[in-house]
């Protein structure tokens, strides 16, 4: 029988945890914070008090639904990194102290890997080397996996992330945090009537600050020509700038694939919860033969069930971390 590992992640303004058992996620809880929905974005102080308020009920009741007594353990692992610096560092505070007690080794996760190693909490599994297209708040980047652990970023944007051009374009239409999921939602009731420009940026990278922008001024200027522009077109302007934006996405996937030669295809990050992300992903499989990796709902946006999976891997490398190591915020790979 493999490991039975607690998992915690804290990264931004989801509170999980979750407890894996010979590679199986046995439970999965996520607990999130609506605080942050009123200020447009997430607030780091607030997230930091609300994971500290969550922490303890949340692993409490993933041990008593898996079944599991913390006895039981042979590993604890949680998010090391990228994240916002407060918490993570409730979420880290929290497992060295837990791991400490009972002896047992500490797994210190990078985020951005747990979410491409999602893929493998179920079938079917991706077969090495794949290329995984990871689009989250914080990030928007294509690997190339080439094992469980063995990952090699080649390309990312070089400034904002494609979810923050979701939420942000979401906040000028007056719609709550995050606007990404509502984008979506109105998005599907709409036609991509309106158009925006996509960025010149060399090499397998991208830039979203460009249609951000494009979309403030072409709001500005619809508004000034009927101020009820919003309102009356919500759907297809949602349709329009998703459209885009899921363009923008594919044509570097494309590339990438073409460049090298791999047709294994996956994506990951809260993005990839995007019904038309899905949508356009399918069609571009079944033109260019690729076979695509989409996660359930539940894996796609942040989840201690990840964290879980890639401490699986982790432990049976004996990849451990000692009790002194810090958050990292910037954590790269
Ligand atoms: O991976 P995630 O949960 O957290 C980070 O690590 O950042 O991703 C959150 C992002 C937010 O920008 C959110 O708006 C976006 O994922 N998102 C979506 C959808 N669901 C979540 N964006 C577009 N369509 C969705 N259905
Ligand atoms: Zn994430």
């Amino acid at each position: 029988m493999g490991p039975t590992l607690l998992a915690v992640e804290s990264s931004c303004d989801e509170t999980s945890a979750a407890i894996i058992q010979d590679g199986k996620v046995l439970n999965n809880i996520v607990a999130t914070q609506s605080v942050h929905e009123n200020y447009g974005g997430v607030v780091p102080e607030l997230a930091s008090r609300a994971h500290q308020q969550n922490i303890v009920p949340v692993v409490t009741e993933t041990l008593k639904n898996a079944d599991i007594d913390k006895s039981e353990l042979n590993g604890i692992a949680y998010t090391q990194g990228p994240g916002l610096l407060g918490a993570l560092l409730v979420g880290a505070s929290f497992v060295k102290a837990m791991a400490y007690a009972l002896n047992i080794p500490l797994i210190a996760v990078n985020h951005m890997q747990a979410h491409i190693l999602a893929h493998f909490i179920d079938d079917p599994r991706p077969k090495f080397p794949f290329l995984c297209l990871t689009v989250s708040g914080g990030h928007t980047q294509i690997v190339l996996v080439k094992s469980h652990l063995d990952m090699e970023v080649i390309g990312q944007t070089i400034d904002d992330a494609v979810g923050e051009a979701f939420d942000k374009s979401a906040k000028l239409l007056g719609l709550p945090y995050p606007g990404g999921p509502l984008i979506d939602k109105y998005a599907k009731l709409g036609k991509p009537k309106y158009s925006f420009p996509d960025s010149e940026v060399p090499g397998l990278n991208f830039s979203f600050s460009g249609i951000k922008t494009a979309f403030l001024y072409f709001l500005r200027d619809q508004l000034k020509l009927d101020d009820a522009f919003i309102s009356e077109n919500l759907n297809d302007i949602a349709a329009s700038l998703q459209h885009a934006l899921i363009q923008m996405l594919l044509s570097r996937l494309n590339k990438a694939s073409e460049k090298l030669n791999i047709k294994e295809i996956a994506i990951a990050g809260g993005v990839s919860a995007n019904s038309g992300l899905r949508s356009a992903l399918q069609s571009t499989a079944h033109e260019n033969n690729w076979n695509i990796y989409i996660p359930e709902f539940q894996y796609c946006t942040d989840n201690a069930g990840m964290i879980a999976m890639a401490a699986h891997y982790q432990y049976l490398a004996k990849d451990f971390a000692s009790l002194d190591i810090s958050p990292n915020p910037r954590m790269k790979f």
